[in-house]
């Protein structure tokens, strides 16, 4: 008898990352819910790619940041497909404000932290009924490693870290269920979040990259497969840093570490 496909819900699956990531997961056999909040084509777009490769998908509208949009997404995956067994909150629910702080409004800021939060929380709270009842799951947050930097967009830089923390407080709760929680932080993605930068960051960040290019989503796909593959199943509350070495590569590069040369 064929054993039922594991069902992965992926939240703003209908373009960049998250749809790189429906497409990888599919690819490895998984039935994928591709959540989106506006752009139906898109995301209908990503289902027929998934079919045309002799994958199965479908897209559901629900704006992860409302409540009971979430509830009704939930409820149906769960009536469809009696289950869920892989959660990935990627939507990019606030595009955070680009100024200093002494022109940093407050309403930006707080909607930012806000927005981030409200996209995860909700859709963990429902899913994480579902994988109760199920004994198992797996949780995985997008995330960005300028939680640990400072100089740039503050607001997100402070979101992503409040993510974080929020991750690791699920992983703790959900390991009672038999539920692993990662969190997978990307430094800089080529996507339409990004499209603004300017050359000279791309320049920057590809002379700081083991691959020596810019990161594009079907890169940041294949790391999210990876930690939500069985073989990770023994790791949880996990910050997961994939940043193509840049950490490392910026400071080895710095101007100051030729003193110690
Ligand atoms: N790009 C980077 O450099 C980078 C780096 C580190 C981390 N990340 C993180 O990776 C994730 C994806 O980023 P991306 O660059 O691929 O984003 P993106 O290009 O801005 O795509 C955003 C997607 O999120 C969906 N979305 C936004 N708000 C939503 C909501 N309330 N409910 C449901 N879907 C919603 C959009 O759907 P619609 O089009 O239908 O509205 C869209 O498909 C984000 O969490 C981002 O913070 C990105």
């Amino acid at each position: 008898m064929n054993q039922p496909k594991r069902v992965a819900l992926i939240s703003g699956a209908g373009r960049n990352i998250g749809a790189a990531t429906a497409r990888e997961l599919a690819g490895r056999g998984y039935h994928v819910i591709v959540n989106y909040r506006s752009d139906a084509g898109a995301a209908a777009e990503v289902v027929t790619a998934i079919e045309s490769s002799g994958g199965t998908a479908e897209a559901v509208r629900a704006d992860v940041c409302d409540a009971d949009d979430v509830t009704a997404l939930v409820e149906k995956v769960r009536a469809g497909h009696g289950r869920i067994d892989l959660l990935i909150c990627n939507a990019n629910t606030v595009t955070p404000p680009f100024v200093p702080f002494a022109e940093l409004e407050w309403d930006a800021f707080a909607a930012k932290i806000t927005g981030e939060l409200a996209g995860s929380f909700f859709l963990t709270q429902r899913t994480l009924a579902v994988m109760r009842g199920q004994g198992a799951g797996r949780i995985i947050y997008i995330s960005s490693t300028a939680s640990d930097t400072i100089g740039m967009a503050m607001a997100h830089s402070v979101a992503k870290a409040a993510l974080n923390t929020f991750s690791r407080h699920i992983a703790g709760i959900a390991a009672q269920y038999g539920v692993t929680v990662n969190t997978v932080a990307f430094g800089a993605v080529h996507t339409d979040a990004t499209s603004e930068f300017t050359e000279g960051f791309w320049k920057y960040t590809t002379d700081r990259s083991v691959a020596g290019r810019k990161v594009e989503p079907e890169d940041a796909a294949r790391a999210v497969a990876l930690v939500a593959d069985d073989g990770f199943g023994f790791t949880s509350g996990q910050v997961i840093r994939v940043d193509g070495g840049f950490e490392v590569m910026d400071q080895q590069l710095h101007p100051l570490a030729d003193s110690f040369r």
